[in-house]
């Protein structure tokens, strides 16, 4: 497999953490300067990055965020297997007055490869309750909060399936806990002109 197929399959989805083994904010400076280093639209560059690393604030953080909707009984990361670190991606309002297209989409990209190429793994989470995170971190109003990625020492395996009658597009968890995240075929995902 080349690295970066390699990089990108371990790339995955991870949402179970081992909550204490901690990342340095020398190392989500590093994650951030590849999001930095990435393409941006008009090359505005508008976003903006707040990093926690924190027991205290990581806290804050974790209560307004939404885990894995298709896994329906399942609460999300107990205590101990909670993400180490967040990176929150913001459009700062001053550069970029509008929405924006996906920047942030691709920013996010770059710091899960850097964090995968460094033995961690994340979580990109857009189920963020906005208004409650902004007060409790006081981020201020000319912020948009975009997404956060979780981060962390993996504390669960993910494998990736064909899609199937059974599960389609659905992720699931198995009876000893291996998530499973089905992906269309490349034959699926290419058109052919006729
Ligand atoms: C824009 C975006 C928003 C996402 N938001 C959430 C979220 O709020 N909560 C969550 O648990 N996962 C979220 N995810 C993760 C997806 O569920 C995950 O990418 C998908 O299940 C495929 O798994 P994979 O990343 O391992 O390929 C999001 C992913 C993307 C790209």
């Amino acid at each position: 497999m080349s690295d970066i197929k390699e990089l990108i399959t371990k790339n995955r989805s991870v949402r179970r953490f081992k909550e204490y083994e901690s990342i340095s904010i020398g190392k989500l400076k590093q994650l951030i300067d590849l999001a930095r280093l990435s393409p941006s639209a008009a090359n505005k560059q508008p976003l903006k990055y707040i990093i926690s690393n924190g027991a205290e604030r990581n806290v804050k953080i974790f209560k307004h965020l939404a885990w894995a909707g298709y896994l329906t009984d399942w609460k999300g990361p107990a205590e101990g297997e909670r993400p180490a670190a967040y990176i929150i991606i913001c459009r700062d309002k001053s550069i970029a007055k509008e929405s924006i297209n996906c920047d942030h989409g691709i920013a996010a990209q770059s710091i899960l490869l850097g964090a995968v190429e460094s033995g961690y793994n994340g979580c990109i989470i857009a189920s963020i309750k906005r208004d409650d995170l902004r007060n409790d971190l006081g981020i201020p109003e000319e912020f948009d909060i975009l997404l956060i990625i979780a981060l962390g020492v993996a504390g669960e395996q993910v494998q990736i399936e064909p899609v199937d009658e059974e599960h389609g597009i659905k992720y699931w968890r198995d009876e000893t806990s291996i998530h499973h995240v089905p992906k269309r075929s490349l034959d699926e995902v290419i058109y052919e002109l006729k």
